[in-house]
């Protein structure tokens, strides 16, 4: 047998072809049966021709699928469609976001390692890397969103993990990728980059340095808020080599029907992510005219503190997520949530239905006040994800509860 028949086959495509047919093709050849649209294979195990065969199959000597916890034919054409988007060559689905932190320092880390973090990410990966993974010895430092200064600071000699998020939730401070991946392969590390609020479609982290993309796929993977699943793109040596064994031992594996939605999900992502961002701008710059609102964030803003950079690494995009602070705290907060008639109130973002949140109450609610001052949500803030509601239907949303305060 030819060491290509050991493989699986790739999809045929020109070598050529651009982003945007990689998003609705790339993946698996389709099955016997000539399928358009790609096969969800619920399955739990694979069936071999004979003991043989079986036998190099588990033994990795020949490529095939063997059993759903670390091999199915609807996750690989995910992963392999998520990777040509974010270009990488290789990527690994996981069964949530925080799943792929977690096969992330399964695959990576040991005990007596050191993590370098963004005070800025979202709360529960805070809580992962603190709480979580120092019980069992690995040490996380939490620098500046925006200071590169603080994470070369922070570098030690045991340092084997950078981590960001960018834009940050929800304030979308943005860190410079460049830079950070500067101090990584300067210390000899790898710098990780959770690339949920803007996607393959609007950033690529590998095209600034970055070693590996993670994702919640429950955001605008995903698209329309159906389900919860994860991924880490990377190179094969990191992917095949470190994280595919962690997977078959530890087995946050990425169920085969939320990777079908995921998977058609990309085919829509870029036209999404454009749309559901120019919505978001016009919101926001709506929202910096409002007298009860005492500040506004958004990349695309120009009174965003990283606006020239935002501009330069996410397409000239600002992202669908705009942030802003309400006078009078907590209670104006919650009445302008609350007076809302289109808006889902939903921790969740990424949707084609705009969500609305009180990030300090729901998403960031299990930080002390303190941490939560130090990332700078403050109890009057709100977090508007934008979907593809009509925009003058958001404004009047807003405005309802915006009125009763003034
Ligand atoms: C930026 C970011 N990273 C990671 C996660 C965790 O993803 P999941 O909910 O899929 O576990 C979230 C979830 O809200 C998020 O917003």
């Amino acid at each position: 047998m030819s060491s290509d028949s050991k493989r699986l086959p790739r999809v045929n495509l020109p070598s050529d072809v651009r982003r945007d047919t990689l998003a609705v093709r790339e993946g698996l050849p389709p099955s016997q049966w000539g399928e358009n649209s790609e096969a969800l294979f619920l399955t739990s195990s694979f069936v071999h021709p004979d003991a043989a065969t079986a036998a190099a199959r588990f033994a990795n000597e020949e490529e095939a699928f063997v059993y759903s916890r670390f091999s199915n034919p609807t996750v690989t054409m995910m992963e392999r469609r998520l990777a040509a988007l974010e270009g990488t060559e290789a990527c690994i689905g996981t069964a949530s976001g925080m799943g792929a932190i977690l096969l992330l320092v399964l695959g990576l880390l040991k005990s007596g390692d050191h993590v370098i973090c963004s005070r800025s990410v979202f709360g529960s990966t805070i809580k992962l890397l603190q709480g979580e993974f120092g019980k069992f010895g690995v040490q996380t430092s939490f620098v500046s969103q925006t200071d590169a200064s603080e994470w070369r600071d922070a570098v030690k000699p045991n340092t084997k993990l950078l981590f960001a998020e960018t834009p940050s939730n929800p304030l979308t401070e943005v860190c410079d990728i460049a830079a950070l991946a500067q101090i990584a392969r300067d210390a000899g590390a790898l710098l990780v980059v959770d690339n949920c609020f803007c996607s393959p479609a609007l950033q690529q982290p590998v095209a600034f340095g970055a070693d590996i993309v993670m994702h919640s796929g429950t955001k605008y993977l995903d698209g329309q808020g159906r389900v919860i699943a994860g991924a880490l793109c990377a190179s094969n040596a990191i992917v095949n080599d470190k994280l595919v064994p962690a997977m078959r031992s530890a087995g946050v594996s990425l169920s085969p029907f939320n990777a079908w939605v995921v998977l058609k999900g990309l085919e829509t992502l870029s036209i999404r992510m454009q749309a559901q961002s120019a919505r978001a701008l016009v919101m926001a710059q709506w929202l910096e005219e409002q007298p009860m609102i005492e500040r506004v964030y958004h990349p695309s803003l120009r009174s965003h503190p990283q606006h020239a950079l935002a501009m330069a690494q996410q397409s000239g995009q600002g992202g669908a997520v705009c942030s802003f602070i309400v006078k009078g705290g907590r209670a104006a907060a919650f009445a302008v949530i609350d007076a809302t008639r289109i808006c889902s109130i939903t921790a969740n973002l990424g949707d084609t239905k705009t969500t609305i949140t009180h990030p300090a109450s729901t998403s960031h609610g299990r930080l002390t006040e303190e941490q939560r001052l130090a990332a700078g949500i403050t109890q009057g803030m709100v977090r508007l994800a934008v979907g593809l509601d009509d925009v003058e239907d958001l404004k009047t949303d807003i405005a309802r509860g915006l009125a009763q305060l003034s």
